[in-house]
């Protein structure tokens, strides 16, 4: 059955001293404390190496928060998921709205990006959303669908076995203006109809699929509670122990 997870998202925050002070207060919170989820954080680049070394992996996972969409070579700047995975890291996150919308990623890099993460080991946790004109226009689920189909119905079913979602709408991130659990359960029950289609309703099951968006320890509760939000994926809160602590408690 599937895993309840709550992954935090740093994005461009911390320094390296500040990272490997902040990810080896959670690693601590946590080796006192029975979480009823898997945790895992999603650091920076520069940050993997050192957060590998400070934190304990039997009780928290590390991730970093892109890929390249090329194995080696020329590509100045860019990190393969082969370098990823030999800091020690487990997962990555693969198509985050904000990369989509100001690093121009398509479904198409995204593709490449989603092969060479399985390749090297690395767990990817997918993100789709979709922007307030699409929720307010009533197109949100044939956006969410559309995100799903060209970015992951590539892989076979084994391979998407290996995916964590993550649906972000993007009028939510770093808004303060959370979807409602409600919201959340519909988009993430259509999410869930979507691969039961494709690869059944074994797959579907187990898929972990995590909201993001304004995700706080005073709404997570609520929003866990649906039966389709198997957690969440968490940017402001995920920078403060206490509060990424907050929702991990949440289960
Ligand atoms: P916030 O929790 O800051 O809204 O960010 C959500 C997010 O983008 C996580 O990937």
């Amino acid at each position: 059955m599937r895993k309840n997870i709550v992954a935090g998202n740093w994005k461009m925050n911390t320094t390296v001293p500040e990272g490997v002070a902040l990810a080896k207060e959670v690693s601590d919170c946590l080796a006192g404390f029975k979480a009823n989820c898997d945790v895992v954080i999603c650091v920076p680049f520069t940050h993997l190496v050192p957060v590998c070394g400070a934190i304990d992996q039997a009780v928290l996972g590390l991730g970093a928060e892109n890929c390249a969409d090329h194995k080696s070579g020329a590509y100045t700047g860019e990190v393969s998921a082969a370098m990823v995975a030999s800091t020690g890291a487990k997962y990555v996150i693969l198509g985050h709205s904000e990369r989509r919308q100001y690093y121009g990623e398509t479904s198409e890099t995204l593709r490449e990006k989603v092969a060479l993460a399985l390749e090297n080991g690395l767990t990817p946790i997918f993100c789709i959303g979709e922007v307030l004109e699409e929720r307010e226009n009533g197109s949100y689920n044939e956006v969410v669908k559309k995100q799903i189909e060209d970015g992951l119905f590539n892989r076979s079913a084994e391979d998407f076995g290996k995916i964590i979602l993550a649906y972000e709408p993007v009028w939510a991130i770093g808004t303060g203006k959370t979807a409602t659990a409600d919201q959340a359960e519909d988009m993430h029950a259509h999410i869930r109809k979507t691969i039961a289609d494709k690869y059944g309703k074994e797959v579907a099951d187990n898929t972990s699929i995590l909201y993001g968006g304004s995700c706080k320890p005073s709404n997570a509760a609520e929003l866990f509670a649906k039966p389709d939000v198997d957690g969440g994926l968490i940017g402001g809160a995920s920078l403060k122990a206490a509060d990424f602590m907050g929702i991990v408690k949440a289960f």
